[in-house]
């Protein structure tokens, strides 16, 4: 039997994508030895509708020296952080020496804002690629994962944090345990700990499934996220929807008892029930959503290959990684994916083994159709690749169904 990674209830699997490799575990040509591949299952718990991956993937696979994903990307995403971090500074940050710690600060896309007000911070980033950068900018970093014993030495060394925040990061730890005992220790009596991560009501509805993938370990909702807490001596206080990656929610949670929740978190809690977001028959809907969008997605660029059309991606994502396995898409429908990253230019993705190539790539020439791996990112690349559409170009999303725009 399948146990719940959080409270050890029963864990109902629904969706079973098969063997997938590490969604960043981009590869040199010259390396196509064995790559690392597990079985990329979802299930959701009876007990505290926590969903969740079946399997769990060493997390030195994923973090490490090697780890590729840059925060500061995209100009929306730059946007987002600065706003986050000027909330954080007008709000929980203005008492004397207040001081803020983040979670998988990456390149130092948040911290950046909050380092520059001259305000106490530090990040807690394992992965040192881009701990190097955030550190490099003047962003107080260390190279650690965040768990229990992490937590425990910073509390001692700097006292307790007013803030901890961390984006894209917590949805992608399984010893949520240790990460809340961490909180507990670390965090001011009157502290919050922040956390924004993709919502399972966007997920389901967008039918979103390249969201799966071996670094989104959980997929949250308020009704989860609020038993979580509550099971680790805290409480949800606020959240708040987010329109970024595709539809997020920031969670705020609190120690028990010393916030007054805001009527949000009520509010959400109930459309979730209303619509019985985590019962599992409406969850099994979603597979069949999921294989519609791969068959479709699959026929359109076969169709498109056999009539003689040039095809390639735009944006090598860790989620791509699912599109790709999962359907069956390798150089033969898709010739190479632009991506802005130095570090995955050049490089082949896991398990497909499509060729990554700079943006300049892209343009030389233009493309009769660039399927958008990036479509959280859409509104901003639609808009930059405008030249693409001037050239007749046309881009293939799939997501929340396969369409050619
Ligand atoms: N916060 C950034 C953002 O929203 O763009 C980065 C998100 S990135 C998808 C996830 C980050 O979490 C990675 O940089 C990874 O190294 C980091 N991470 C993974 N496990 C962690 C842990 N236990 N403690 C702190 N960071 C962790
Ligand atoms: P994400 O969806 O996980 O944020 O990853 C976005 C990927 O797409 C990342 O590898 C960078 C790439 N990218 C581009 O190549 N061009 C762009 O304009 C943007 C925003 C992202
Ligand atoms: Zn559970």
């Amino acid at each position: 039997m399948l146990s719940c990674r959080i409270c050890r209830g029963r864990l109902h699997e629904f969706m079973d994508f098969g063997q997938q490799p590490l969604s960043s575990g981009l590869l040199d040509p010259e390396y196509l030895g064995d790559e690392f591949f597990f079985r990329l299952a979802v299930g959701v718990c009876g007990d505290c509708t926590m969903v969740q991956l079946t399997e769990e993937v060493p997390r030195h696979l994923m973090f490490n020296s090697h780890y590729p994903y840059l925060s500061s990307g995209s100009s929306v995403m730059r946007r987002h952080f600065e706003a986050t971090a000027q909330h954080f500074l007008e709000t929980e940050l203005d008492g004397k020496d207040s001081f803020l710690v983040e979670l998988g600060c990456n390149d130092g896309v948040m911290l950046r804002t909050v380092a520059e007000a001259g305000v106490r911070h530090l990040g807690v980033e394992p992965s040192q690629s881009v701990a190097d950068l955030a550190h490099r900018q003047g962003i107080r970093v260390i190279t650690e994962f965040f768990q229990e014993s992490t937590a425990t030495d910073i509390r001692k060394a700097e006292g307790h944090a007013q803030v901890i925040f961390a984006a894209n990061t917590i949805c992608h730890i399984p010893y949520l345990d240790s990460i809340f005992k961490g909180v507990d220790a670390l965090l001011a009596p009157d502290g919050v700990f922040v956390f924004e991560d993709p919502y399972l009501a966007d997920i389901v509805d967008l039918a979103a499934f390249d969201q799966i993938y071996d670094e989104h370990y959980y997929f949250f909702s308020v009704s989860s996220v609020s038993a979580m807490a509550e099971r680790f001596g805290f409480e949800l206080v606020d959240v708040e929807r987010l329109p970024v990656h595709g539809g997020e929610v920031r969670y705020t949670i609190a120690r028990a008892g010393r916030r007054t929740p805001a009527p949000a978190v009520a509010e959400l809690l109930s459309r979730e029930r209303e619509r019985g977001l985590s019962e599992l028959a409406n969850l099994q809907g979603f597979v069949g959503r999921v294989e519609r969008a791969r068959d479709e997605l699959v026929s359109l660029l076969r169709t498109l290959r056999a009539d003689g059309r040039t095809v390639v991606g735009y944006g090598a994502t860790a989620k791509s990684a699912t599109v790709a396995n999962y359907c069956g898409i390798g150089p033969d429908l898709v010739s190479f994916i632009s991506d802005t990253t130095p570090n995955k230019q050049g490089r082949l993705t896991p398990g497909s083994h499509i060729p990554v190539r700079s943006r300049g790539e892209f343009e030389n020439p233009f493309p009769d159709y660039a399927v958008l791996f990036a479509w959280n990112h859409a509104e901003e690349i639609i808009a930059k690749e405008q030249q693409f559409r001037d050239s007749g170009g046309k881009w293939i999303l799939y997501v929340p169904d396969v369409r050619v725009v």
